[in-house]
């Protein structure tokens, strides 16, 4: 387990007992019934997400990492000297080393993340390799309001980094609003650069999501382990099974928990119960053209200034400004 150099003051906003509690009873109590898929992310869970990186089926992070070595130095120009990088969901932070390498007299480096044990990892090593940029690391759920920490360098500009397709993990009307937030917090003369998994064959997104080695259907069912452990629920990790499927005309994966038997599951002092083949969706994954990013971010303010993309059209990584001000 990494930790953080002495200097390094790591703001804690890690979502609480409670937030977790409440969300999950929230979710069981739905029908279909759904939990969030931001608690994937307990340590074995960034772990295993780490592994899925690495995975042949995954093609994402090769091919953003691949865009990343390509088109970094493009990038650090267009975002201008002495930014605020404030990156959401930074997991390994390999990408930002490349971004980071390229983005002249970086102000202050501010990642906010739910994981504690990525977040710490990611810093330790980016604090190594960029020893002269200030690094404020913050652990919460990015997905709310934040009060970030104030560099102690004044920056020209406020860039928000938010790559891996996490975008894809919301749903269109959560993704305008938290794009209108991005627009919110970089004010003006700031700009976004996210990275956008593009729609493809359907065949080679399933793959991605259900990946021979099985580490995916270990991630997906993690969830379960973690609820175990902090909301003394009891599931039975071996009656319930994965399952990852595109739908075309949703240009998404839903990946979901499927129990294998009728069963009763205790999770805080209530009883839930599972029907035979019933399905709990966990995590949408939704893939865009240009056409329907561009739509979405046009819905929270934004203009799409540039679009660096493979030859394959698998990923692209864009960058968003607010609308109506210069590219
Ligand atoms: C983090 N996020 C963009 C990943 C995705 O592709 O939706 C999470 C993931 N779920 C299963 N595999 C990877």
């Amino acid at each position: 387990m990494s930790t953080l150099p002495s200097e390094i003051l790591l703001y804690d906003l890690h979502p609480s007992a409670a937030d977790i509690r409440s969300d999950v009873l929230d979710g069981l109590a739905r029908r279909p019934k759904q939990l969030p898929s931001k608690y994937f992310y307990d340590a074995r869970g960034s772990e295993l997400f780490e592994r899925i990186c690495q995975l042949p089926e995954y093609y994402l992070t090769r091919a953003e990492l691949a865009l990343m070595h390509t088109h970094a130095p493009a990038m650090g120009a267009a975002l201008g000297r002495r930014a605020l990088l404030l990156e959401y969901g930074s997991g390994s932070g390999a990408k930002t080393d490349l971004l980071l390498q390229h983005l002249p007299e970086v102000a202050a480096y501010v990642p906010v993340e739910i994981s504690r044990s990525a977040l710490t990892a990611s810093v330790a090593h980016l604090s190594e390799r960029f020893a002269d940029i200030p690094m404020l690391p913050v652990c919460a759920d990015f997905t709310q309001p934040i009060t970030l920490p104030e560099p102690a360098r004044r920056a020209a500009r406020t860039i928000i980094y938010f790559p891996g397709s996490t975008i894809g993990n919301f749903n269109t009307d959560q993704a305008v609003r938290l794009l209108t937030q991005m627009r919110r917090t970089m004010g003006r003369n700031g700009a976004a650069l996210i990275g956008v998994d593009l729609v493809k064959s359907p065949q080679r997104i399933e793959a991605a999501y259900n990946d021979a080695a099985g580490v995916t259907a270990e991630f997906t069912l993690n969830l379960l382990a973690r609820l175990n452990r902090e909301l003394e629920a009891d599931f039975d990790l071996g009656a319930f099974r994965h399952r990852a499927r595109y739908h075309p005309e949703r240009e998404r994966i839903e990946t979901c928990i499927v129990s294998r038997c009728a069963q009763d599951v205790r999770v805080c002092g209530h009883r839930v119960h599972f029907a035979a083949g019933e399905a709990m969706r966990v995590e949408l994954s939704c893939k865009y053209s240009s056409e329907s990013f561009a739509h979405i971010a046009e819905r929270a303010g934004l203009t799409v200034s540039h679009v660096w993309m493979d030859a394959e059209g698998l990923f692209s990584v864009q960058c968003l400004r607010p609308a109506g001000t210069p590219g």
